[in-house]
């Protein structure tokens, strides 16, 4: 299906879609877009499967200056409901997929192989990228033999292609995903994502917690069927024809399940010492509000974008789908034998916890949170202001009024200038920008929120909201993305391709 076909299907079944946005109310008075899609099967029992920490991918050995992996993308299984399989569309059919780790400055070259049923693209989220390994919707990696549509193909491959990753850029947590045009949301849902973390020298000579005190959280929910597979409303369940959800989940589909690592609500045996914790939100459209109960500090050293200058210490985190939040939680604050809750303000019933800590023996702890923890990324002054509004059109989602075209950019960006951007909204819109990380300088008519230091790849802007983001793109010049990252939205283009020039 082409583009212009579907937005005027959008335009035609914008009648049958009036039914008003749902907001699903958190218990802290806060809340999500999107409407919850319940499971068909009881839920899985709390805290009775350990937590699983992805695999971390070793690389191919024989290279001097450059890390080489495979990776398969296929159908693979996990088992979310004791012995029963949920199919899962995988990273080397895991879910989430393995862990790469890329030192700062070393080239990262990853060969993606296809051997789902549909055409993907990767894209490696908060990487500082050339834009044609960017993982552009329509620079499509087809399977061998495909036979189908191929009409939305740009630049197009078949069963293989590197992606080359520079890694010019900070220490961070990064994670890949799906990036397909039109459906992105049901990709991630059935299972492609996974970690790509960032290292370089600044981090690793801080006395940070490391090794299995180290620990990188992907947190999602799913909603289950009958016989334990995933649950998700497409239109068009082989996902290669008609793209979008059945009407009532156009603003975001919400599970009931929260998974961490691919296991329900997990529990994770920790001694009594500090641990670093990399929090990703990779749900479609979900928000959390999370915190320990019983209560401790999280102090946050870092964000989308790397290591905080300071730490900060926050007694909850807010996440908006794509957000990451490192976080040190010294264990060390309870009794050894206390069960320590990661609880989600936002969530009600079973989404209220996400999974528990489990906290064992004293044992010497080398490590600790210094009070500078990186150098502050300085700005210059900006060039000029944009103005972006997020924005519902009938049902579809809209950048400025205009559903996505990937061959129209709707601005050019000079390499290396800085500037001002003005972000507005009607709904939940967690705004994620393409290559460039940004500073958010305040939110309607005050600073920052308690969330927004450091530097960021997506930023949480809330029901009719206005944020002021300072922004530049260095490096690399090329067509890029700027979208929203609730992935309902964005596969009902709410997305704007924009030049660096
Ligand atoms: Cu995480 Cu353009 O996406
Ligand atoms: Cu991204
Ligand atoms: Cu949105």
């Amino acid at each position: 299906m082409n583009r212009r076909r579907f937005v005027g299907m959008l335009t035609g079944t914008a009648a049958a879609a009036a039914v008003g946005v749902p907001l699903i109310k958190g218990s802290g008075g806060s809340s999500s877009t999107g409407a919850l899609l319940p499971s068909r099967r009881p839920l899985p029992d709390r805290y009775v499967r350990k937590l699983a920490v992805p695999r971390m991918l070793t690389p191919d050995p024989r290279d001097s200056d450059t890390d080489r992996y495979t990776l398969t993308q296929r159908c693979g299984q996990i088992e979310v409901f004791a012995g029963v399989a949920t199919p899962v569309w995988g990273y080397d059919g895991e879910f989430p997929g393995p862990t790469i780790v890329s030192r700062r400055d070393r080239r990262t070259v990853v060969t993606h192989r296809n051997q789902l049923p549909v055409p993907v693209s990767v894209h490696l989220h908060g990487g500082h990228t050339p834009a044609g390994d960017d993982g552009y919707p329509t620079h499509l990696l087809f399977p061998e033999g495909f036979r189908g549509d191929m009409s939305m193909a740009g630049a197009m491959s078949h069963d293989r292609r590197d992606y080359t990753y520079p890694m010019h850029q900070r220490a961070a947590t990064l994670w890949y995903h799906d990036h397909r045009m039109d459906f992105t949301g049901p990709s991630v849902w059935r299972g492609l994502a996974g970690f790509h973390l960032v290292t370089d020298d600044e981090e690793a000579a801080l006395p940070l917690p490391v090794g299995d005190r180290d620990l990188p959280l992907m947190i999602v929910d799913r909603s289950f069927d009958v016989d334990g597979s995933l649950r998700y409303p497409s239109l068009d369940p082989t996902l290669l024809h008609t793209p979008g959800v059945t009407s009532r989940y156009a603003a975001g589909v919400l599970g009931d399940v929260v998974l961490v690592n691919g296991v329900p609500w997990p529990y994770a045996p920790v001694a009594a010492v500090r641990y670093r914790l990399r929090l990703l939100n990779a749900s479609n459209a979900r928000r959390y509000r999370l915190s320990l109960d019983p209560p401790a500090p999280m102090v946050q050293i870092g964000t989308d974008g790397g290591l905080l200058p300071h730490p900060l210490t926050h007694t909850a985190v807010e996440l908006a789908p794509a957000q990451r939040f490192d976080v040190v939680v010294d264990f060390s604050r309870y009794t050894p034998g206390t069960r320590v809750v990661l609880r989600n303000e936002f969530g009600s019933g079973a989404t209220s916890t996400v999974m528990r800590f489990d906290v064992g023996a004293r044992a010497s702890d080398p490590s600790s949170v210094p009070s500078t923890l990186s150098t502050d990324p300085r700005r210059s002054e900006p060039d000029r202001i944009r103005t972006f509004r997020f924005r519902r059109a009938g049902s579809a989602w809209t950048i400025n009024g205009l559903p996505f075209r990937p061959d129209q950019p709707i601005v050019s960006v000079p390499l290396g200038a800085t500037e001002t951007w003005r972000l507005m909204t009607d709904f939940h819109h967690p705004v994620h920008v393409h290559l460039g990380s940004f500073q958010v300088l305040g939110r309607g008519l005050g600073g920052p929120g308690d969330y927004d230091t450091g530097l960021k790849d997506t930023l949480d802007l809330r029901p009719s909201e206005e944020a002021v983001i300072r922004v530049r793109f260095d490096d690399y010049r090329g067509r890029y993305l700027l979208h929203c990252h609730n992935l309902e939205h964005e596969d009902m283009a709410m997305m704007a391709a924009f030049d660096v020039v």
